[in-house]
């Protein structure tokens, strides 16, 4: 990774970088072999523990079918590493979604994913993915820093099925852009929320993670 790459994930830590969504994609393409390596060492990356956890957690209360039968997209989904942590709890229906190739190349070599999905999610429906379609969603490390937009979290919600669930995480230098829009979802009657907890991503951040149950 260069100097220039280096410094726009120093930036990116902290939130808020101007990019646009091109910007980012190739960010991402050029990040993707070191992608590893880079986040679970050089940056201390803690959440794909916790919120798989958490994410089981749900899905145990709120589901009766058994882990390999449940159908889950993992959005955002990178070089897959939250999908590994699922898999090696016996989760073996996974999607993935990503707007760069590169990160899901590298997602593919881990042999987790059923299915590939490289596109962005934002406001647009996704003709490729039928309405109600997953019997949860998960998106780790995807929201803020002009990644996926509030405006995506219908087209989320569209996907999965009633009395599914939906989790994710927002960092906590970006809940303000956030906050109206998941309050508006549960003021509609959209969904309900089923945890909301403060996690550590690295030594000096902190994330919001949710899971939400669709009504
Ligand atoms: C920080 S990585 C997180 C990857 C993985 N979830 C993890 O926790 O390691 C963010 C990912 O979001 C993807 N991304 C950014 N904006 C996106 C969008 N609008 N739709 C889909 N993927 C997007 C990037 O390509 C990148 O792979």
């Amino acid at each position: 990774m260069d100097n220039e790459m280096r410094s726009r994930l120093n930036h990116l830590r902290k939130g808020g970088i101007p990019g646009t969504k091109e910007e980012f994609r190739l960010m991402y393409e050029d990040w993707a072999i070191d992608y590893d390596k880079e986040i679970l060492c050089d940056f201390a990356y803690k959440l794909c523990k916790p919120m798989t956890v958490m994410f089981d957690a749900a899905l145990n209360t709120f589901t009766k079918k058994r882990r390999q039968d449940i159908k889950i997209i993992d959005i955002a989904a990178g070089t897959g590493l939250i999908g590994l942590e699922l898999h090696k709890m016996g989760y073996t229906s996974l999607h993935a979604l990503d707007s760069s190739q590169k990160m899901l190349n590298e997602a593919r070599k881990k042999g987790i994913y059923t299915q590939f999905f490289c596109l962005p999610i934002d406001d647009q429906r996704i003709l490729e993915i039928n309405t109600a379609d997953y019997d949860a969603l998960i998106c780790v490390n995807g929201f803020g820093n002009n990644h996926i937009l509030p405006s995506a979290l219908a087209e989320m919600c569209r996907i999965v099925m009633k009395g599914g669930l939906l989790c994710f995480d927002i960092r906590e230098q970006c809940m303000e852009e956030w906050e109206d829009k998941l309050k508006e979802l549960e003021r509609k009657g959209m969904w309900e929320t089923v945890t909301k907890e403060k996690l550590p991503v690295d030594d000096d951040d902190k994330t919001n993670a949710f899971v939400f149950k669709l009504l």
